[in-house]
């Protein structure tokens, strides 16, 4: 039985996606199975690995394609497919369930279906035991996709930018949780705050990270993604970090990451 883990923060841009799609190849290279499903209609973690419609519209021309995913996600949370329909293959160990703009109208699309918050668990219920680990990513946004998300899996993470403002929505995010919690998924645990986009020769950032740190205490990871652009660049050419700039401290952390999140696992199996 996979692993399973929700990426959410309704903040924007605060690195969900950036983390998704990394901690999955650094987990893919350790040699664990991942399969990473795209649950955002702005389907970023689908073309940051290559496979869906660039949003570049000089790339465009020469897209190929064949790499445009004709199932998605979509089609799963409507019933006209099921998850392993619409799974592809990445690479080695990385599996991706891709997303369209379509599931930008899915709030009311599933609106008056009873169980609608529960169409993913489901979905994942046919395929977890293929791997080792599934992260969802989320849109930001608290709305059906991403209960749905938090429905489904035992452990969230949060990516927190280092930022002024970074805690603004977390207390509304962490209520959610503990409805999720109440109603669908007793186990649901977070996992974890990651800060990303962390620049340490900021003053403000140390203060940001002390900030964090005084809110979740023990939550909060060891590691930190520093800001770097090799991390802003790798989603343009379609690639993860570790294939785009390997050597980059934007591999350096969230490989690092990648081990805490196998270790925080182990401890978490053993008790
Ligand atoms: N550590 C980093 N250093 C530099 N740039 C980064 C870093 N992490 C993320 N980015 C860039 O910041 C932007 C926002 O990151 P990302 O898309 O991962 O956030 P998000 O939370 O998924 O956003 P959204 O809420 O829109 O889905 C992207 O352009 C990404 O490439
Ligand atoms: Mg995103």
């Amino acid at each position: 039985m996979a692993y399973t883990i929700s990426v959410v923060n309704q903040k924007g841009g605060v690195g969900k996606t950036t983390t998704s799609v990394n901690l999955g190849a650094a987990l893919a290279q350790r040699g664990h199975r991942v399969l990473l499903i795209d649950m955002d209609p702005q389907s970023n973690l689908t073309t940051h690995l290559g496979l869906g419609e660039s949003l570049d519209e000089e790339a465009e021309e020469v897209k190929d394609t064949s790499l445009v995913p004709e199932d998605t996600i979509y089609d799963v949370l409507k019933g006209a497919k099921k998850l392993s329909e619409v799974i592809l293959n990445r690479s080695e160990n990385l599996d991706v369930a891709p997303s369209s703009l379509m599931l930008s109208g899915a709030d009311l699309e599933l609106g008056g279906i009873i169980g609608r918050e529960l169409i993913l668990k489901k979905a994942i219920a046919e395929v977890a035991d293929n791997y080792d680990t599934i992260i969802i990513d989320c849109p930001p946004a608290l709305g059906l996709l991403s209960l749905n998300a938090l429905a489904a899996v035992e452990s969230v993470i949060i990516p927190v930018q280092s930022e002024y403002l970074a805690l603004h929505g977390v207390r509304q995010l962490l209520d959610t949780i503990d409805q999720v919690k109440a109603v669908y998924n007793p186990t649901l645990q977070v996992g974890g705050v990651l800060i990303c986009l962390h620049d340490s020769r900021k003053r403000l950032a140390r203060a940001v990270y002390d900030t964090i740190k005084a809110y979740f205490g023990e939550l909060v990871f060891d590691s930190v993604v520093r800001t770097n652009v090799s991390l802003a660049e790798a989603p343009a050419s379609g690639q993860t970090i570790f294939e785009y700039a390997p050597r980059s401290t934007g591999a350096e952390d969230y490989l690092a990451f990648g081990e805490e999140v196998i270790d925080g696992k182990k401890k978490a199996c053993v008790g």
